[in-house]
């Protein structure tokens, strides 16, 4: 029996941080093992808004290299960046003309990426989710591990498989699951604890990222913005307060605690305890990737050649499907 094939991806927008980590490359390295993995820093995505172009070849290099220091092995998984393979672009434009513009109209991070000045954002953001179903169905792979903030985009994905294949009268894409697995987890924002974590949030000062030093990580903890009550005392608690909400499933997240067991063990404790033992499961986690990260950083030949290799033997997979999805569709 061959192993269930799973693709995600990764936005070469600037540093990984603690929600990319905890959300989504944690898992990717755990599902290493019994799936056949193909994991893409998706440059493709990431010009959807402007990218200095300087700075976009260092991000891929850079992200990159965070994943491989995060425990991605690129002997076994296939790492390569998007723009290598061009069945993601050639099968996303199919799947303009597939998906419906009110599908789209729908998409939450649309919105909220594109902001008040919908007229000037690019028509490849409003397209965004078509390529991201492209990623997947390239490869018609079956499970993809992504992170709350992506479960409507998968959703997509899987009504543009549906209606390509009744389209054309075929079962040609599976519809692809989203893979969670244990406590999903969404890190917010440690400035307000209502907006997620993102990289996309060039503002925002507070988040941690796989880059930052143990100094840093202390002084962004210490800083997160917390309410005047000592921790709470129940799992009920906790979800009426978001700010506290959000530490303490980071907490948990890094020493693979559920919730309850960390509420019980800082009961009525106050922040600034609960923040120093936050700070040294941070640091014990994320230091380690740090270095290694550096190390590779310093050696951007191998991280090319990891790059190009994985595209080579992601473009020998994607190949036969996209010339029966051209067939199929009469080209
Ligand atoms: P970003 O939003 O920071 O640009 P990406 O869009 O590149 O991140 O997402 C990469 C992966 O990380 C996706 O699987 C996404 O679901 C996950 N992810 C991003 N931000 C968070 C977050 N704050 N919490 C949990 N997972 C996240
Ligand atoms: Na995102």
């Amino acid at each position: 029996m061959s192993k269930p094939r799973v693709f995600s991806g990764v936005q070469p927008t600037g540093n990984l941080h603690l929600g990319n980590y905890l959300g989504a490359i944690r898992n990717w390295v755990k599902l290493q093992h019994d799936h056949e993995c193909i994991y893409c820093v998706v440059d493709l995505h990431a010009i959807t808004v402007w990218q200095d172009p300087a700075d976009l070849t260092r991000a891929i290099r850079e992200v990159a290299a965070s994943l491989i220091a995060a425990g991605i092995d690129p002997t076994t998984s296939i790492l390569f960046n998007q723009s290598k393979v061009s069945a993601h672009a050639e099968t996303a434009w199919i799947f303009n003309c597939v998906a419906r513009m009110g599908w789209l109209n729908r998409m939450t991070q649309f919105k909220e990426k594109a902001g008040k000045d919908r007229e000037n954002a690019s028509v490849g953001l409003f397209a965004y989710p078509n390529l991201m179903a492209a990623d997947i169905l390239a490869y018609k792979a079956t499970h993809v591990p992504v992170g709350e903030d992506q479960k409507q985009h998968l959703e997509l994905a899987r009504d543009i498989a549906q209606k390509f294949n009744h389209d054309f009268g075929v079962e040609h894409f599976p519809a692809p699951d989203p893979l969670i697995l244990g406590e999903a987890t969404r890190v917010m924002s440690l400035r307000d604890g209502t907006k997620k974590m993102s990289k996309s949030d060039p503002s925002d000062q507070s988040r941690i990222n796989l880059t930052d030093s143990p100094d840093d990580i202390e002084q962004k903890i210490r800083r997160a913005k917390t309410d005047p009550l000592p921790l709470p005392e129940t799992v009920e608690e906790v979800a009426a307060r978001p700010e506290a909400a959000n530490l303490m499933t980071i907490y948990a997240a890094l020493a693979d605690e559920s919730l309850a067991d960390v509420v019980a063990a800082f009961a009525g404790k106050q922040f600034s305890d609960f923040k120093r033992a936050l700070t040294e499961r941070a640091v014990s986690v994320l230091s380690p990737i740090t270095g290694e990260m550096r190390r590779l950083v310093a050696d951007p030949g191998y991280v090319d050649g990891v790059l190009r290799q994985g595209g080579e033997r992601a473009a020998a997979i994607a190949a036969p499907i996209l010339a029966e999805t051209k067939r199929i569709v009469g080209f």
